[in-house]
């Protein structure tokens, strides 16, 4: 067998990445994934293929609803929903290729299979051991269950099930306001499915800021989603075409019962572990499942470590991908470093929402002083001009010193905008900085300016 200075376990947005870093930094490198596809949960059924679907019904959307007032008349186009999964397909199947492209380019072996360290220094793939100086444990994760509810991935479904659906449904309850329960909510509410939310907590999308959250959901009711708040789903009742979910709410403790064709249950995920040898290996996990590592990535067996879904921290792709390159560095005995401060968020819905940094709550919770600079898209321009004049920005800053701390976006293209929060954050940039840069008109990144702007002596469009 070959012998390897990285194997990394798991080919999603950490692992894929990790490998492109460790071969560049010279390191003799492979990939160990089993799904015949690389990309992770990412690119086959989580990332890609959801924002695949998010375009297509945001296109009829459009076409519904501004199309006319444009000038641009006709019947709206109906929804040939074989089609439409075809190109989601097309598109997971060009980016996963793109994957396995990149992985040769770089001379990176994949290895076929399902890994498992049965020691320090080796890695079982099939019948193979393979020797390697490091291991990076890159498994991602899966959706977490919940009690009294079983999937099937027909009737009552994770994400995976709700992007292969075999038609829309007439009736769409959604278990979790979260991020992915508004995404996939929004496409079938879109594709015409009556959606309703069921949600534990008083507020949709937990952590965010309060006053996005509250717009957030006004928006999404007036495009017709349902929500019942403060209600905890106790089991659901499926048969093959159908689905009965019971809540309870918490104010009053009261039964109800809700009848659906899909039941997509989106209440969180999990570290994915499975099969990896981690408990004969003595490598310690959390009480969440968890994998303990340090603050190179490296767990407590010397030689192993782990990055992404399975560590401590947001599940997202991103943070993912930038802890791949850290410890890439840190294994070619570089200084790799992630900026855990500066990890945006984004909710790909219309509008989108974006946010960095803390929120008003983190910041009055740590006692900081700070100043609010705020900015409604109904001020800018070219919102205006495309029907996207909902949402704001706001820029949190130290009172003091002026440099920004958090910034919270909904808005059409938040999730681009928030990068310029990004890169100013990186820089310890103040609000004046961002007020003072020249941005281009009319763009959706002047709301940004005002915003900062709003920090200072007064926004100009409001
Ligand atoms: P989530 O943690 O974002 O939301 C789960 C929601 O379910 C919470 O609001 C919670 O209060 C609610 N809930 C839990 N138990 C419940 C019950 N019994 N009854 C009613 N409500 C209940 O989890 P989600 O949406 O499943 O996403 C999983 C992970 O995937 C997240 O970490 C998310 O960040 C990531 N993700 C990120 C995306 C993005 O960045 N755009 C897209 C999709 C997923």
């Amino acid at each position: 067998m070959a012998s390897y200075d990285v194997i990394i376990i798991g080919s999603g947005p950490g692992g894929y990445v990790c490998a492109i870093r460790c071969a560049q930094l010279g390191l003799k490198t492979a990939i160990v994934e089993g799904r015949d596809t690389l990309g992770g949960t990412c690119l086959n059924v989580g990332c890609i293929p959801s924002k695949a679907l998010l375009h297509a019904s945001h296109q009829l959307h459009e076409a519904e609803h501004n199309f006319a007032k444009m000038g641009l008349k006709g019947k709206s186009p109906s929804v040939d929903w074989k089609q439409m999964l075809a190109y989601k397909d097309d598109v997971v199947a060009t980016n996963t290729k793109g994957v396995e492209f990149l992985m040769k380019k770089n001379k990176v072996d994949w290895l076929k299979g399902w890994g498992s360290i049965p020691g320090a220094g080796k890695v079982k793939v099939g019948d193979d051991v393979h020797e390697t100086k490091n291991i990076i444990i890159a498994t991602g994760s899966e959706a977490s269950s919940l009690p009294g509810v079983e999937t099937d991935e027909k009737v009552v479904v994770t994400s995976t099930g709700a992007l292969e659906l075999g038609k829309v449904p007439k009736k769409l309850v959604v278990i979790g306001a979260g991020v992915i329960g508004l995404e996939l909510g929004s496409v079938y509410s879109r594709l015409g499915s009556e959606v309703t939310v069921v949600e534990y907590l008083d507020a949709i999308t937990p952590g965010m800021d309060a006053e996005v959250q509250k717009t957030f959901q006004r928006i999404l009711k007036k495009q017709g989603l349902k929500f019942i708040m403060g209600a905890a789903v106790q089991k659901t009742e499926a048969t093959k075409t159908k689905a009965k979910v019971h809540y309870k709410l918490r104010k009053d403790d009261s039964e109800h019962v809700l009848d659906a064709d899909v039941v997509l249950v989106a209440t969180g995920r999990k570290p994915f572990t499975d099969g990896l040898g981690l408990d004969t290996l003595g490598v310690e996990l959390s009480e969440r499942g968890q994998v303990k590592v340090g603050k190179d990535w490296q767990t407590n067996v010397p030689g192993v470590y782990a990055i992404g879904d399975v560590i401590d921290g947001p599940m997202l792709a991103h943070k993912a991908e930038d802890e791949g390159m850290a410890v890439a560095e840190q294994v070619a005995g570089k200084h790799g470093h992630v900026n855990y401060g500066v990890i945006p968020g984004v909710i790909y819905t219309w509008p989108e929402v974006a946010n960095v940094g803390a929120t008003e709550q983190d910041l009055k919770d740590s006692g900081r002083a700070y100043k609010t600079g705020k900015f409604m898209f109904m001020g800018n321009g070219r919102a205006k001009a495309n029907f996207a004049g909902d949402g704001f920005v706001k820029i949190l800053a130290d009172k003091d010193t002026d440099r920004i701390l958090g910034v919270h976006i909904i808005g059409p293209g938040a999730g681009d905008l928030i990068h310029e929060a990004c890169v100013a954050m990186e820089f310890g940039a103040s609000a004046q900085d961002l007020a003072m840069t020249c941005h281009a008109h009319p763009t959706y990144s002047e709301a940004v300016r005002e915003a900062a702007l709003a920090c200072g002596d007064g926004a100009i469009h409001s």
